[in-house]
Order: structure tokens, then sequence, then C-alpha cells
């Protein structure tokens, strides 16, 4: 077989899923089995149910993720799987999977990183042009990381405190919006005005970290001090007012990281890259600049194994392998 077919397994968190990568760039299937409804209720992710669903689901969207591919398990080259970072339980089931697929069919295994995952995303786009800066936004995850070359990533600065998908969500449920709160405040941040100057932390100081706990908390306070007076708060207004404050924080860091490191492209990864407040903010801020945006459509932002499986064929030409021994391991670094 002269193409190159990987399978790509990803279950770090509330999604199943299983995709099928050929020569790293061209997605043959991408099945994503989603868990929102059954955590909707406890708003946020129950490690203990996300583990359940995953082994209900896996053979299932193995199954499904094959047939669309329209190939067989003889066909795969070899098997990808997230290792890291992620929920210890639900990683264990796709490791689990992996592994298992891995010794019975004989096939090499590949460990993935769960931000190379969403980084690589971006090839399934366009070929990457080093050196390349990336801004990783996700529930887990607010970084920003520079590559020189495939499968070498350098972390310039990242959260103090909450990653900025952790502080939507909490905003959020301070709001009273249902589970995950990202896209809420996102379509409600559309329909609002930024009528409270929240701060912007760290904005103009010598650093590319980000701080988004202080913003949170501000929001609480606004919101508590307004309840006290007996006064209404539009939420539409303060989703636009929280959104305001972490747009202009990441493109501003962002942007200073461009203009030192002198990069070829950014990209930008993971679920909180698929708010339209950022993508629209990018792509005004860098439009005129001599520097390649890309930006995953909104399938590709969100958690996929699409992503994991671009990410394995690069590692799989490089000749990384795992053993059966591989294991979750749900602080990976990167
Ligand atoms: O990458 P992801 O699917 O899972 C992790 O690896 O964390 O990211 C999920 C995060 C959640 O916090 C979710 O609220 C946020 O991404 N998110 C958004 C939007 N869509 C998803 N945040 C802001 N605006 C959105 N449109
Ligand atoms: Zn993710």
């Amino acid at each position: 077989n002269e193409h190159q077919l990987i399978l790509a397994i990803e279950t770090s968190c509330d999604e199943t899923a299983m995709a099928i990568i050929k020569d790293g760039r061209e997605v043959l299937s991408n099945v994503v089995a989603s868990q929102i409804e059954s955590h909707k209720r406890f708003g946020g992710v129950v490690p203990e149910i996300a583990s359940r669903h995953h082994i209900e689901q896996i053979t299932v969207v193995l199954e499904e993720t094959l047939k669309q591919a329209g190939i067989t398990m003889d066909d795969v080259d070899a098997i990808a799987v997230t290792e890291g970072p992620g929920l210890v339980g639900a990683l264990l089931i796709g490791v689990s999977a992996a592994k298992s697929l891995a010794f019975a069919h004989q096939k090499p295994l590949i460990g993935v990183h769960h931000i190379a995952g969403h980084i690589y995303a971006n090839r399934l786009l366009k070929e990457f042009e080093f050196p390349l800066l990336s801004l990783v936004v996700s529930g887990g995850h607010t970084e920003l990381i520079l590559m020189d070359e495939h499968g070498q990533f350098e972390v310039i600065g990242e959260t103090r405190d909450d990653a900025a998908g952790e502080a939507y969500d909490k905003v959020a449920k301070t709001l009273n919006l249902p589970y995950p709160g990202g896209p809420q405040i996102d379509r409600l941040a559309q329909e609002g005005e930024e009528r409270f100057p929240f701060t912007r932390a760290l904005i103009n100081e010598d650093t590319y970290d980000f701080s988004f706990s202080g913003l949170k908390t501000a929001v609480m306070n606004t919101l508590h001090n307004a309840q006290q007076r007996g006064e209404e708060v539009s939420s539409a207004d303060m989703a636009a007012s929280f959104q305001a404050s972490v747009v202009d924080v990441l493109v501003t860091k962002t942007y200073r990281a461009v203009k030192e490191y002198g990069v070829e492209q950014l990209i930008v990864a993971g679920g909180v890259a698929a708010n339209q407040g950022l993508r629209k903010a990018l792509h005004e801020k860098f439009t005129n600049e001599d520097v390649e945006v890309l930006i995953p459509p909104l399938h590709l932002c969100t958690d996929n194994a699409a992503m994991i499986g671009a990410a394995a064929s690069i590692a799989y030409e490089q000749g990384h392998r795992a053993g059966l021994d591989l294991n979750a391991n749900p602080s990976l670094s990167i």
C-alpha cells in the first residue's frame, strides 16, 4: 500500500472519537460521539460518567469509522491514541482499545499528546511552514507554542491559573447558562455591548503568560454587587464585556509574539478557537501582516480524532513507536 492510513483514537474528555487519516492530511472518516447531553444536568463533565460512556461507545465508533472510510483493520498502517493530558479514566479507555487493536492486528502503536493534536488539526488545512506560532486555547490549556520543526514544541507562555475555556465555562455558570458555556457566551456576546470595562490581566507586562481567574472573579463581583443594589444586569452585555477582555488579551499577546519571533504562520487551536469574537479579531489584526493565519473549521477546533491522526502521521514518519506498556498520563507535558 503506497498510502499511509492511520486509525486515530481520542477519549481524553467527553467525546468518544475515532478517525482514519490518509497520508497525514486527508480525512477519510471522522466520527465523534458526544456526551454533552449526559453531562449537562451536572453543569460539567463528570469523569465517572465519561468513562462509562467511552466504554459503551468505543466499539460502535470503531465500526462506524472503518465503515465510513471504506476500509478494514487490515488496511491500517498504525494505530494512534491520545495518551494525555486529560481525565485518567477517560484516557484509559482509548489507550486500552488502541493497545488491544495493535496487539490483535499486529500494528504499530503511537501515543499522541492531546495538544499536539489540536495544533496538527491545522495541517489538515495546509502544510506547515516553520517557524510557526500556535495559540492553543481549550478547556484545559492556554498556551503560546513555538515550533521550528515537526514534533518539536516550545511553550513560550501559558496561563498561570484558569484556562481560557475554563473561564468561559465558569462565567457561563455564573450567568446560569447551560454547559458547555463557551458557545453560549459567544452567542450572547454578539447581542451585547461592552458596558463593563474589565481589566486585561498581564496585557502590558513583559511575559507571554496569561491569567483569567481575576476576570472571572470580576464578573462574579459585578453581578453580585448589582444584585445587592437590586439592579438588572444584561447577560448579553456581561458576556460581551467578558469576551472583549479575553479576546483583547489573547490577540495582543499573540501579535507581540508573532512580531518577536518573525513566524511564517500563526495557527490557532483548541475549543476556544471556535469563538467567533476571537476568529474575527485575529483576522482583523493580521489582515495586513506578513504572516499566514490558520484557524480550523469549528468541528476540528473542538475535540476530535482527525487531529490526533494528523499529529500521529508525522510521529510515524519520524519513527516514534509506543510499546504495549503505553499508559494514560493525565498530566503529560508537551
Ligand atoms: O478543546 P476542547 O474541545 O476540549 C479540551 O481539550 O479542553 O475545548 C473545550 C472548551 C470548553 O471550555 C468550551 O466552552 C470551549 O472550548 N469552547 C468555546 C467555544 N466553543 C467551545 N469557548 C468560547 N467560544 C466558543 N465558541
Ligand atoms: Zn481538547
